[in-house]
């Protein structure tokens, strides 16, 4: 009798786990605006690093009706597509629907995550070339973190430039640490060959605290100040493959000066010289 009483309870406090649920295993807080999180990563899932997929949490009841639907957004794929788990980097809007209520996500709660991978990010988008230029600003870093840990950056390319222009210093601190971990990173050393990272030539740059390097990547390019800093020449579509993630001025303003070089947008259906993605809508 105790037995079939402890059953019947067990079976009435078992909270309904989310469509497509994955468990949040290690969230990171880096400034009051942004944080990273480690989630389960579902068995099915197949992805190309630099991809991005819908995650979220379920929305608040309706008023009326007090149905509850999925409050997705996009979110780019932070860990390269070997990753045992998916990391994302987030940032933090208080007012916004999805991050005011993310941002307080523990280790052990559940996300949804809907394991349709898509995205220009990717490498089978580029043509063969010797230099890859990963551009970024803000939280569009993302993808980068992901190609960054990805073997083939390191087979296909003679070198990687990564630039990343933030507000703030703190902001590049997810970035740099992540760069710098690679050094010591036992498998990505043994996997794609002892000192690989040093193909990576890292460019952060702040526009509104003060840093080593100050100022916008677009005007540094510009005024030939970052390829001087660099040691490489500007771009060129013999050699270089570029991609761009950033909020739509950068990318626009970005695209015109890569167009101006002579390099050509890509896409998966048409590899090309350069391939661009929204770090956010605007
Ligand atoms: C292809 C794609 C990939 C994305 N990948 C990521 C990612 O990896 N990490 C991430 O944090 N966001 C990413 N986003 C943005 C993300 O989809 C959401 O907009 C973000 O999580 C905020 O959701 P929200 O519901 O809180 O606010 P929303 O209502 O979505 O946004 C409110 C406002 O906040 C600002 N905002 C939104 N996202 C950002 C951001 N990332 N950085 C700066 N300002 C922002 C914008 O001004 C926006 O109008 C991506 C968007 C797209 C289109
Ligand atoms: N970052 C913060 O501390 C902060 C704090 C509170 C609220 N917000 C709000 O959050 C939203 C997103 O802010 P964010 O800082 O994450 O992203 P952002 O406004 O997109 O800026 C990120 C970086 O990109 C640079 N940038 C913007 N346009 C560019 C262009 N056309 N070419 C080259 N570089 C360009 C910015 O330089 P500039 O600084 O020169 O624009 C900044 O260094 C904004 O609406 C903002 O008002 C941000």
């Amino acid at each position: 009798m105790t037995e079939l009483t402890n059953v019947t309870e067990a079976k009435a406090i078992k909270v309904p786990t989310l469509p497509d649920a994955q468990t949040v295993t290690s969230v990171t807080h880096w400034t009051d605006r942004l944080f990273s999180f480690r989630v389960t990563r579902p068995a099915s899932l197949r992805f190309r690093s630099g991809e991005f997929v819908m995650i979220g949490l379920m929305g608040e009841p309706h008023p009326e009706t007090g149905k509850v639907k999925p409050l997705l957004r996009a979110y780019s794929i932070a860990s390269p597509s070997w990753d045992e788990e998916l990391e994302f980097y987030s940032i933090k809007v208080q007012d916004g629907p999805l991050t005011s209520r993310l941002q307080h996500i523990q280790p052990g709660d559940e996300i949804i995550l809907r394991p349709k991978p898509v995205g220009t990010l990717v490498h089978d988008a580029l043509l063969p070339g010797k230099r890859l230029w990963f551009f970024a600003t803000g939280t569009g870093f993302a993808p980068f973190a992901s190609l960054l840990r990805e073997p083939q950056t390191y087979e296909d390319y003679d070198e990687i430039v990564i630039t990343h222009t933030c507000r703030e210093a703190g902001e590049l601190t997810y970035g740099r640490d992540l760069i710098e971990s690679l050094k010591q990173d036992e498998l990505l050393n043994e996997l794609i060959g002892e000192g690989f990272w040093k193909k990576i030539k890292y460019y952060p740059t702040t526009t509104r605290e003060e840093s080593a390097k100050m100022g916008r990547i677009t005007d540094l390019m510009r005024s030939g100040e970052a390829f001087a800093d660099l040691g490489v020449a500007p771009l060129s579509p013999e050699t270089d493959r570029a991609m761009i993630c950033g909020n739509l001025a950068f990318n626009l303003e970005l695209k015109e000066m890569l167009e101006g070089y002579g390099l050509v947008e890509g896409a998966n259906s048409n590899p090309q010289h350069y391939v661009v993605e929204k770090a956010f809508l605007d």
